[in-house]
């Protein structure tokens, strides 16, 4: 199994980092732009080999695709990260060129890989790759909720004082600061529902907290996030890698799934060997399909940016 990850930076290497950890994979290869950096991240993460028990052979490359050849999964995470004050949506127009190089010149090397798109604005640039590759629609997917919805589960273990293996919840939508659908009402502590716990008010603290958790962040550390960024997009390769057939919620090309057409945004899907095995439609309350729809129309206004 192998797997390359374009962008060395924080998200990048983390990502390298746990997939590594998780030893699932016979390589990782982590190809970036800037001379050297690719190979001195990948250098350093083999020198914790023998430290984290791992067998993964991980590789860096500046620039030289051909490392990359024959990959099972290719993790987009380049391009620039938002500062503290910026919106996800404010990225679009460095990281659409980006986006478009990498992953032409990644299915040149690797015609039959399936594509995890991390970078920012993620609905538009997962969309961006739909509309450029012309690749199967299942090969071809948006990391965003899979993220939100550990923010989620962080937000609601903490307001409960529960350990979080007892919490379980969903963010669908976009991953945008005001398009997520924290899924309140579907929300449980060991299969009870949140709400008997906790009061409307909490709930909706919860709830918004969940929404700006990104930017949160971005204003504590100065730039986007990197721990749970990585951590999420390396949970979706493994579940690809090893056909676990998990349910993730990941940003997939709908074409009438819950009234949505020609747009990427954040639905549950089924992960396995061939990437998007199957959309979920949610049995969703009103209240939730509304914020989902809106949530699309704030998508396909940032598409539309791509002049596609
Ligand atoms: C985040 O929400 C980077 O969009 C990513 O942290």
């Amino acid at each position: 199994m192998k797997v390359t990850v374009v962008g060395a930076g924080a998200v990048g290497a983390s990502c390298a980092e746990y997939i590594a950890i998780k030893n699932f994979a016979s390589q990782v290869v982590i190809l970036d732009i800037k001379d050297g950096f690719a190979e001195g991240k990948a250098m350093d993460l083999m020198q914790t080999a023998s430290l984290n028990n791992f067998d993964t052979k991980i590789i860096g490359t500046t620039n030289d695709y051909s490392k990359t050849a024959d990959s099972d999964i290719c993790v987009i995470t380049s391009g620039i990260p938002r500062k503290p004050g910026m919106t996800r949506e404010e990225l679009i127009g460095i990281n659409a060129g980006i986006v478009k190089e990498v992953s032409t010149k990644l299915l040149e090397k690797s015609p039959d890989t399936i594509l995890i798109v991390v970078s920012n604005p993620m609905d538009t640039m997962t969309y961006l790759v739909h509309k450029k590759t012309g690749i199967p629609k299942n090969r071809i997917i948006g990391m965003g909720g899979a993220l939100d919805s550990a923010r989620f589960k962080y937000r609601l273990a903490e307001a409960l004082d529960a350990p979080i293996s007892d919490v379980d919840g969903m963010v669908i939508g976009g991953h945008s600061d005001k398009g997520m659908v924290p899924l309140i009402s579907k929300a449980t502590r060991n299969s009870i529902k949140v709400s008997n716990f906790l009061s409307e008010e909490r709930l909706d603290k919860v709830r918004e907290d969940t929404k700006v958790g990104g930017a949160t962040l971005t204003k504590l550390l100065g730039t986007s996030a990197w721990y749970a960024p990585g951590a999420a997009v390396s949970s979706l390769v493994q579940s690809i890698a090893c056909n676990h057939m998990k349910i993730f919620p990941c940003s997939a090309l709908l074409e009438g799934e819950y009234g949505l057409h020609d747009l990427c945004i954040g639905v549950p899907v089924i992960l396995g060997r061939n990437g998007i095995e199957k959309i979920i439609e949610l049995d969703l309350d009103s209240a939730d399909l509304n914020h989902l729809t809106e949530s699309a129309e704030g998508v396909s206004k940032t598409n539309s940016l791509l002049g596609l």
